[in-house]
């Protein structure tokens, strides 16, 4: 079974989740399968809110309506993707780029269901580059204070984010805790989002593999 079927098991498991009302929507290949399914059942849901421009797109395109965050309350469920889990749920998120508004959406759900391919499931966090936004005149700063926290970061050339911003990917991090290290580097300044989700975890995993789809929940 290729990895991209095993993202689509994936996604079409994470719509036992939804039960109507606004739908929260992430970024990325595993979340174009979910879009997908979910215009399947869009008469049961009132819309969804998008994590970025071209969720929205893929979304508008299949007739499901997009609000905006402030124009909603909370939010009942937000499906995303990971480019890595732990197994306590926590993630590094943003290897498409998205990671504001995706945190964004995600502390607005009542819970965030993560839906991902099994090779996305780790021990420790870092062997993916972690992914941090930051306002462009910041970018040496950031990356200086990236290399004194042992790191190694890459600017993503070329890239610039839905809030204009641009993107460090820092290599060679162990991040064995992953709350304090989100919490760190959401203090330096010029640093808009950090691609750890620790602090606001995953609620439900859901991996899928060659045997199907499989459900992790972080006291599990
Ligand atoms: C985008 C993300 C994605 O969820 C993450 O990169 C996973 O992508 P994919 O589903 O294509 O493997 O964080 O910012």
């Amino acid at each position: 079974m290729t990895q991209d079927e095993m993202k689509r098991l994936a996604a079409q498991a994470a719509l036992d989740y939804v039960e109507g009302g606004i739908v929260g929507v992430g970024t990325g290949s595993t979340v174009n399968h979910f879009i997908d399914c979910l215009a399947g059942i869009k008469g049961r849901i009132d819309g969804a809110v998008s994590s970025s421009e071209v969720s929205t797109e893929r979304m508008k395109a299949h007739g499901i309506p997009v609000f905006d965050l402030n124009a909603v309350g909370d939010l009942d469920i937000y499906v995303d993707g990971a480019d890595e889990s732990n197994y306590r749920l926590e993630l590094i998120k943003g290897g498409g780029g998205a990671l504001t508004r995706e945190k964004i959406v995600a502390a607005a759900s009542k819970r965030f269901v993560c839906i991902a391919d099994q090779a996305k499931l780790v021990d420790v966090l870092g062997k993916f580059p972690l992914p941090v936004e930051v306002i462009p005149m910041a970018r040496s700063l950031v990356a200086r204070e990236l290399v004194r926290l042992g790191g190694t970061p890459v600017w993503r050339e070329g890239f610039v984010t839905d809030n204009g911003n641009v993107i460090l990917d820092v290599h060679h991090l162990e991040i064995v805790n992953p709350r304090e290290l989100e919490q760190r580097l959401n203090n330096l300044p010029g640093v808009v989002t950090v691609g750890v989700f620790a602090l606001r975890p995953a609620d439900v995993l859901i991996l899928g593999t060659p045997e199907g789809a499989k459900t992790l929940t972080a006291d599990a």
